[in-house]
């Protein structure tokens, strides 16, 4: 032990990991009063870890060339002992990592946490969520199934509507006159590599920036605002050992979901790994019904909403604005809302009305990018499309405009 204690002290001479443990675990003061919702922040973090280790090992047996990918992926289900397990972890282990996120962000939304002074945890959020689906989409193409191949023919050729430039652009992704073997290498590059970089230095941001404002909570109030003598909020209490272990709890019973989902459904009924998948890719064959996986479907039934040109530029080109400015305008949610309160249980019933609805309208388009359009499920689509964006364009006003209820001064234990 005193070797030990001995280690310790000779390399926080060195590097202060006894003052980093305090500022991140012992010392990190967190309101008392979570709830269900912040245990999605800690799962996010398992899946990002679950990811990464079994995409090492996956990476170790698999083959990213167009002959041999497909093929790569069947010995790693079928040969490789105990190959399915590591393959669904994944495969599922991304399905469940968007739903964590999902659940996270909107965590935010009820709470307000994007509010000053965590805009910047927000929006390195949205970074995070950015890179997360370009990694979710990349990751996609690697079996080589159809889907693989068709759905990145859809996504790279939406740069095609870009005037001008377009072509050339889709070119330059492709790295060839069609999407091939060479794609499929840079797409592997970039989703073991690139990406996950990318994702681990904003998730080290995202937890840093958070750290030095720190935690708000769902009744929205500041517990730094009331300390005792030596300088602890009275609301707070240490991150470690209370919410470690509270976080344990969340950690055991999502990974009994989550083990239920790889033994019994790994592929959900073709919503986590669509059935077209299981056919090799063929340039020559379009399938029937082409939708992305179910976390870009909301995105993609906006997209196909758009069925107007306009100023001469045709619709898929407008698609596309629409469906980039769905994602664009969640960066300058900190900056939209006007409200004097944060959490949605003081704010007042305009508010509430608008957060059902955005969820209601996600849900729904969701759906429908999943399933083939009629003109009926269109004008649906149309009508969500538009409920979608009035949350985010009228928050200004009805934030400001709507009576709220007085917030209490110290955190409330529901
Ligand atoms: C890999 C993905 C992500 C990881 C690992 C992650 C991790 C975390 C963790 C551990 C926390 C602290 C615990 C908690 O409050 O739940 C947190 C807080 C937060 N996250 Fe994330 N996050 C991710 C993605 C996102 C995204 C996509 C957004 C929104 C766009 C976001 C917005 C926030 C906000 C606003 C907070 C502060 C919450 C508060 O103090 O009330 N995060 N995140």
């Amino acid at each position: 032990m005193n070797a030990l204690i001995g280690l310790r002290d000779w390399v926080d001479d060195r590097l202060p990991i006894v003052r980093a443990w305090n500022t991140h675990m012992g010392e990190y003061w967190t309101p008392k009063n979570f709830n269900f919702w912040y245990f999605f922040g800690v799962l996010s973090l398992l899946v990002l870890v679950i990811q990464l280790l079994t995409g090492v090992w996956l990476t170790m047996l698999y083959v990213p060339t167009a002959e041999e990918a497909f093929a790569s992926v069947e010995y790693i289900m079928r040969d490789v002992e105990y190959g399915w397990l590591l393959r669904y972890m994944h495969s599922t282990g991304a399905s469940a990592f968007f739903a964590v996120v999902y659940l996270h962000m909107f965590r935010g939304v009820l709470y307000g946490s994007y509010k000053k002074p965590r805009e910047l945890v927000w929006v390195f959020g949205m970074l995070i969520y950015l890179a997360l689906m370009a990694e979710g989409f990349l990751g996609y193409v690697l079996p080589w199934g159809q889907m693989s191949y068709w759905g990145a023919q859809v996504i790279v050729s939406l740069f095609g509507a870009i005037p001008v430039v377009g072509e050339d652009i889709v070119q330059w992704i492709r790295g060839d006159y069609l999407i091939s073997g060479v794609t499929l290498n840079r797409f592997f590059a970039l989703h073991v590599v690139a990406v996950p970089i990318i994702l681990l230095a904003l998730v080290l941001l995202h937890i840093l920036a958070l750290h030095h404002v720190g935690s708000l909570n769902p009744d929205g109030v500041e517990i730094k605002k009331h300390k005792d003598e030596s300088g602890k909020p009275l609301d707070g209490i240490a991150f470690h050992p209370y919410y470690t272990v509270h976080d344990i709890v969340g950690v055991i019973v999502f990974l009994f979901v989550f083990c239920f989902i790889i033994f019994f459904l790994p592929e959900m009924g073709g919503y986590f790994l669509e059935h077209a998948n299981f056919e090799q890719a063929n340039s020559l064959k379009t399938p029937e019904h082409i939708a992305p996986t179910w976390y870009y479907t909301p995105f993609y039934a906006m997209l196909r909403a758009v069925t107007y040109p306009l100023f001469g530029v045709d619709a898929k080109f407008w698609g596309f604005v629409v469906m980039a400015g769905a994602i664009a305008i969640m960066f300058v949610l900190p900056w939209l809302d006007r409200s004097a309160v944060k959490s949605w249980r003081y704010k007042g019933w305009m508010s509430k009305v608008a957060i059902y609805s955005l969820a209601v309208s996600f849900l729904v388009l969701g759906y429908l990018g999943s399933i083939s359009t009629t003109p009926g499920r269109t004008s649906v689509a149309q009508v969500f499309t538009v409920v979608y964006f009035a949350f985010f364009i009228l928050m200004p006003w009805y934030s400001s405009a709507e009576k709220t209820k007085p917030v209490p001064e110290r955190v409330t234990m529901k």
